[in-house]
């Protein structure tokens, strides 16, 4: 028997009964995830029951519990929930820890173990799909925030030379830096300042500007070369930064949309023991979406 809907995203074409699985978050109804997992799941032929949870921050706890209570065997968390994961869980993996975010959530026993896969699934994105070099790259890293902690640390570990963290609000860039540590690598450059600090060959955009429909105030000369500039967002969140990429000479204009399904294959692997393709839903999702965000 062969059941796929969208959005719930049943899928069972294995025998026994599907494992239990959720995304929670706010909103949620229009996550990319069931869709994702429903296709790595018939891809490997395993049975998979992936259902959106709306949940707010203040609902977040309930929720989770009596997805526990239904069977809920694993889940992932996206926006607003990422950092309330991380203090729910009885164990985090230190990819998680470091990064004070839990995207991906893997029950063991009475309680959750958390893990990010939000940093490898950018790396894996940008060396593996992309097939584009992090390491000894000049970086700066726009924003201060949730998703750019969970990412920072991956670049580093990727072998960036020096991560730059600029933010709107210059206290949570340096609050980040200190949270990092590795003071060789790391600095904070005011944002109005980043004129004069031109050059980077990797510019990752991890704030929220674009969902609220606002434009950066970017200096044309902050790119070296061949750079490569990409938006951990993907759709239309995405659109204004990489047009400004674009209009200054950038190598590679890159959206989040790869970053989304190789995290998720991160997470699928963990749930299931099995390493899912990425390329054909990848490639499904990018007819899906509007626009061209990449290369
Ligand atoms: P996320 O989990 O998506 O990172 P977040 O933790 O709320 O969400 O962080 C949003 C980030 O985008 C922050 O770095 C924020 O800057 P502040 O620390 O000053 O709030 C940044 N941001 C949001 N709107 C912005 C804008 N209009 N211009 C520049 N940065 C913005």
């Amino acid at each position: 028997m062969q059941t796929i809907e969208e959005g719930t995203a049943q899928v069972t074409h294995t025998q026994g009964d599907p494992g239990l699985y959720a995304v929670f978050g706010q909103p949620v109804a229009h996550s990319l995830s069931p869709r994702i997992h429903a296709a790595f799941a018939r891809q490997r032929s395993i049975a998979l029951d992936y259902q959106p949870i709306e949940a707010s921050a203040e609902e977040f706890v309930g929720a989770l519990a009596a997805f526990a209570a239904r069977g809920g065997c694993g889940a992932n968390v996206t926006l607003p929930l990422k950092q309330h994961a991380a203090r729910l869980c009885l164990s985090v993996s230190e990819r998680a820890r470091r990064a004070d975010s839990v995207n991906t959530l893997v029950r063991r026993g009475e309680g959750w173990h958390g893990e990010s896969t939000d940093g490898a699934g950018l790396i894996r994105d940008i060396t593996g799909r992309h097939r584009l070099y992090v390491r000894g790259r000049r970086t700066l890293l726009l924003g201060a925030g949730g998703a750019a902690r969970a990412v920072a640390f991956a670049l580093l570990d990727a072998g960036v030379s020096e991560l730059t963290i600029s933010n709107r609000t210059p206290e949570h860039a340096d609050s980040l830096a200190d949270a990092i540590g590795d003071p060789e690598r790391v600095n904070t450059r005011y944002w109005n300042d980043l004129g004069n600090w031109g050059g980077f060959d990797l510019v990752i955009n991890a704030t929220s500007a674009g969902h609220d429909n606002i434009s950066l105030a970017l200096p044309s000369s902050l790119l070296a070369s061949r750079a490569i500039c990409y938006d951990l967002s993907y759709g239309s969140a995405s659109f204004g930064f990489l047009a400004w990429a674009r209009s200054v000479g950038a190598g590679h204009a890159i959206d989040g949309l790869g970053m989304l399904v190789e995290q998720a294959a991160e997470a699928f692997e963990i749930w299931h023991g099995k390493r899912p393709a990425t390329d054909s839903i990848y490639a499904e999702l990018r007819a899906y979406l509007p626009g061209d965000a990449e290369d």
